[in-house]
């Protein structure tokens, strides 16, 4: 018999469409790695709820599920290998997260980077119980398949090291239950914005996004910060650390081209306006598989709802295995 493939777990809270940053540091993963690992991702609906709250922002709960997973399923992901589930719909991980909670303390949260930025992002003067346990939340997504890795944005770190003290703190209480996973961050761990700014991220409007068109990528494209001291084309300009050329490594798969570019580019025989059309170009190259696919699963509408459906029956099997496991070494077995 073969050995049992190893899981992956990860997911994406419903907040908005999915962009280049996300592929490069998330889904190329994901989608790679969809042959030799067991996986499962989640539509983390219920981490959503710790920075919004407001009924006119959680009606749009629904259209945001649709398109994470629609973006997903554009990308490669395979829904007839993989499981994709609702987190709302596994209870069990609300109610290990409630355990977990007692096995970590409020300092140890209090430390988690992600915190201090998100409060000061979104202005928050005191965090919520709930925004507190994200990280606790998380544990349980991650731990109640039993996961062994987990790709994320490099962001994710502090959250993962969470993830693996509490697996570890449980089965030294407890005894063996939980393995403890590992991250794995894509290769290019944190993609800079079209502005320049270090992060593409939708909140600074410097993204593009996997649905973007053909149109809307050249103009996003032909508005990119390049290098500064650049006022003309002949001038000798700077490659490492440029934006536009950070994305021709990422996306263009012409290595010759992108190499030409950056020779002339350094000794200011190349204009912006080519560097920019050409990335436009292999952008829109990249893209367009992803666009064709995304296309054929909108052709059946409930498409998502079919996925979910059964991705999310299938984790509850998982989740309530896991979830008496633990329960039973933690003698909390009554009957
Ligand atoms: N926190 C992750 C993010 O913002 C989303 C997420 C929720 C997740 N649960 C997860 C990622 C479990 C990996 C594993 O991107």
């Amino acid at each position: 018999m073969t050995p049992a493939k190893k899981r992956i777990l990860t997911g994406d809270r419903p907040t908005g469409r999915m962009h280049l940053g996300h592929y490069v540091g998330t889904m190329a993963n994901r989608v790679r790695l969809q042959d030799d690992y067991e996986c499962f991702f989640l539509v983390a609906d219920l981490h959503m709820l710790t920075t919004r709250t407001e009924l006119e922002r959680l009606r749009l709960t629904n259209q945001n599920i649709r398109d994470v997973v629609l973006d997903n399923l554009s990308v490669g992901i395979d829904p007839e290998r993989s499981v994709y589930f609702l987190q709302s719909l596994v209870p069990a991980i609300s109610e290990m997260a409630l355990i977990f909670g007692m096995l970590t303390t409020v300092p140890r949260l209090q430390r988690v980077p992600t915190l201090k930025e998100v409060m000061q992002d979104l202005e928050i003067e005191q965090p919520s119980f709930g925004l507190l346990g994200y990280p606790v939340l998380q544990a349980a997504d991650i731990l109640c398949v039993r996961a062994n890795l987990v790709p994320v944005g490099k962001d994710q770190a502090s959250h993962l090291e969470v993830t693996r003290e509490i697996a570890r703190r449980f089965n030294t209480m407890y005894g063996e239950v939980l393995p403890e996973p590992d991250t794995l961050i894509g290769d290019v761990p944190t993609l800079v914005g079209t502005d320049g700014q270090a992060k593409m991220s939708k909140s600074l409007d410097n993204a593009i996004y996997l649905t973007d068109d053909s149109k809307t990528v050249e103009q996003k494209v032909r508005g990119m910060y390049t290098d500064p001291n650049r006022i003309r084309a002949d001038i000798p300009g700077r490659v490492e650390g440029n934006p536009v050329f950070i994305y021709h490594d990422a996306f263009n798969p012409n290595v010759e081209e992108v190499n030409d570019l950056k020779e002339r580019y350094r000794q200011g025989k190349v204009g912006d306006v080519e560097v920019k059309r050409k990335l436009a170009a292999a952008i829109n190259a990249f893209l367009d598989p992803i666009r064709e696919r995304r296309a054929r699963y909108e052709h059946n509408p409930r498409i998502v709802e079919e996925i979910l459906s059964a991705g999310s029956a299938r984790a509850r099997q998982e989740a309530g295995d896991t979830l008496d496991r633990m329960k039973e070494a933690m003698g909390l077995k009554f009957i």
